[in-house]
């Protein structure tokens, strides 16, 4: 290990995030019952610029007076670019009853953006006497954000996570598609020839880099890495495959924007059975191992050693913070 250590931000699961637009009401208790494990009330882009004053007192209420029972809840404030955003922060945590846990911050550029911010939350929860500090959950989505996503990470201790968001990305960068996640058909390889032989087109993953770069990001700074969203809510497969090749990158969880993406969700971020059994059998066998005085041994025909031990932790413990939250 390292001498530097960062501690990691406060525990949550983090598995499905689900996106309520602000302006729609109607859509809060339904949110507020379903299974999602956070719920981020959005003021930002899914809400038009004349609905942006009501869909805060819609926030503001909606905070105060439903039962979000045992969910992280959190708004989705404007951008710093924008004159909506000082008022999100004041307004939603002065008029709120401390039930908040966390604020998105969208296209964070500079370690100075979450600066400013944590400067106004500061004031104001000091000024209201707050004892729970709100935390930060802070979206990747532009080519700066993403050239200084070290830096923008360790910029709060309020950082909790970092959400890479897709589509502003793929517009930050001009990257040339124009549907929210997913494959894109230019992306690939097309094998060489070989006589008259047909030829395969292999698909890649264009989003690869960037996610694979925000996760070292967050994990080296002990925060959440969670995959932003998947816009086709009608193909389940499809957002099924874009949440396990995150997962296998390491991210914890995926954005939801329809209902019907949150149990796809939690089904892919949860350990299955098979996989923790697996994980509780690489412990008992490095146990062994060690009482032997052996730091690695072989499980099933494959080396497992003191990494393995590491991984089998996550795993386990993944496990057990799904079950306590019953
Ligand atoms: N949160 C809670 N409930 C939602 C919801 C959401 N994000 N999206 C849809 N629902 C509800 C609908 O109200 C409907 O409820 P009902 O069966 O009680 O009538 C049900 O789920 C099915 O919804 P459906 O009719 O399929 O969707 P829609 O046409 O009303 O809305 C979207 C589709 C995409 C516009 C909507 O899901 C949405 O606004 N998603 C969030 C977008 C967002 O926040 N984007 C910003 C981040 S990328
Ligand atoms: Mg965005």
């Amino acid at each position: 290990m390292s001498f530097t250590i960062f501690e990691p931000a406060t525990a949550r699961l983090n598995r499905s995030e689900l996106a309520v637009p602000g302006s729609r009401a109607e859509l809060f208790e339904k949110a507020a019952n379903g299974n999602a494990d956070v719920i981020f009330l959005d003021l930002e882009d899914a809400v038009a610029p004349d609905d942006k004053p009501q869909a805060r007192k819609n926030v503001i209420e909606a905070i105060n007076d439903l039962d979000w029972g045992n969910k992280t809840l959190s708004v989705r404030i404007n951008g710093l670019d924008t004159h909506y955003m000082y008022r999100d922060v004041v307004d939603v945590i002065e008029q709120t009853n401390g039930r908040l846990d966390v604020i998105m911050i969208p296209k964070v550029g500079t370690p100075s953006d979450v600066y400013a911010v944590d400067m106004l939350v500061t004031q104001v929860e000091d000024a209201m006497g707050r004892e729970k500090r709100i935390g930060f959950e802070l979206i990747i989505e532009t080519a700066l954000g993403m050239a200084n996503v070290e830096a923008n990470a360790t910029a709060s201790k309020r950082n909790e996570s970092l959400h890479f968001g897709v589509a502003d990305y793929a517009a930050s960068t001009k990257a040339r598609m124009t549907t929210i996640g997913g494959p894109n058909p230019l992306y690939g390889v097309l094998t060489d020839m070989d006589g008259d032989n047909p030829r395969d087109f292999h698909w890649g993953d264009m989003w690869h880099y960037a996610i694979s770069r925000m996760v070292v990001a967050a994990r080296a700074a002990g925060l959440r890495p969670v995959d932003g969203p998947f816009g086709d809510f009608k193909d389940a497969d499809g957002y099924r495959a874009q949440a396990n090749r995150a997962a296998a990158l390491g991210c914890e969880g995926k954005w939801a924007i329809h209902p019907s993406q949150i149990d796809l969700a939690n089904e892919v971020y949860s350990p299955s059975e098979k996989e923790v059994t697996q994980a509780k059998r690489i412990l008992e066998a490095m146990e062994q191992a060690q009482k032997d005085g052996q730091g690695a041994v072989s499980l099933d025909g494959r080396l497992i050693d003191i990494a393995s031990i590491k991984q089998a932790e996550v795993m386990v413990r993944k496990a057990a913070e799904i079950a306590n939250a019953g």
